[in-house]
């Protein structure tokens, strides 16, 4: 099957030097891959050229066969969403309006809704557990219902592949747990290929089929949880002693620092 995204030998640079250095992925439809990798290491960095915010510096990207830049604006947001890894604070609207832009790539000229579009929107406020804050303005609710709020308007946009930087890193365990459920269940129903940038090793672990590990720009290792997350390349990547065993009710690799083993210099 070919991939939805993919990325062939990309490499970048802020400045002079390289900040990300010959990354290859491929975004299947169907599958949900976790980017893992220490801050700096390049995801978001990975993300943005990706989506075509920023351009490669060598290297290709292609969505659905095209370089992402060559897209009109409403074809891309059909194909492809983002959540970036800082939610809007300062959006002087609701969350149920906020949620709503979403379906701008499906509206006509004049940006008349349809029935299906307010369905679509009820639907992502309910899965991401805002409906009862749909009223509210984005500056008066907490910085993990903002952030639910991004996601429910990826949901809401209904695109092919979906590109979330750090979607939980505010949410509790509950609504963690929930939105791994969620884009398992998009995957499952609606075929979708995501890429998850996350600092959460073990939860990745139950969620993710594929694992990318970045480390310095580049792709140190990938593949399953099992083949990804060993004590080996979490040492090398995170600079951190670990343990990885299985977790006895899943059966899935389990990732705990080893208290007592002082972090290593990478
Ligand atoms: N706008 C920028 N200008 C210059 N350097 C940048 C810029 N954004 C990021 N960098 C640098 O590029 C490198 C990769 O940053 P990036 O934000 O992609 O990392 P990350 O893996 O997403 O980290 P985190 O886990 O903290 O979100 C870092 O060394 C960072 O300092
Ligand atoms: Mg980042």
């Amino acid at each position: 099957m070919n991939p939805l995204l993919s990325a062939r030998k990309v490499s970048f640079g802020y400045g002079a030097g390289d900040v990300l250095r010959d990354v290859s992925i491929d975004l299947h439809p169907g599958e949900v891959t976790i980017l893992l990798g220490p801050n700096g290491s390049g995801k978001s960095t990975l993300i943005r050229i990706l989506s075509g915010v920023l351009p490669s510096r060598a290297g290709e990207v292609l969505l659905c066969g095209r370089p992402p830049r060559g897209y009109p604006r409403r074809e891309m947001a059909r194909l492809l969403s983002v959540v970036g890894q800082d939610p809007p604070v300062d959006f002087p609207m609701t969350v149920e309006s906020f949620v709503a832009l979403g379906r701008f790539p499906h509206q006509g000229f004049f940006g008349e809704t349809t029935p299906e579009d307010r369905e679509r929107v009820r639907q992502a406020l309910a899965e991401t557990d805002l409906y009862g804050l749909r009223d509210r303005t984005l500056s008066t609710i907490s910085a993990g219902e903002r952030q639910r709020a991004t996601v429910a308007r990826a949901i809401a946009q209904g695109a092919r592949v979906m590109l979330l930087d750090e979607p939980t890193a505010f949410l509790d365990i509950r609504h963690r747990v929930a939105f791994y459920e969620i884009v398992t269940r998009m995957k499952e129903a609606c075929g979708i290929a995501a890429l998850v940038a996350s600092h959460d090793l073990s939860l990745c672990a139950e969620y993710g089929e594929r694992i990318i590990l970045l480390a310095e720009g580049t792709v140190a290792s990938q593949g399953t949880p099992v083949e990804v997350l060993t004590p080996g390349n979490v040492q090398a990547a995170y600079g951190l002693a670990v343990s990885c065993d299985r977790n006895p009710a899943t059966g899935a690799i389990r990732v705990t620092p080893l208290r007592g083993m002082p972090a290593k210099n990478r």
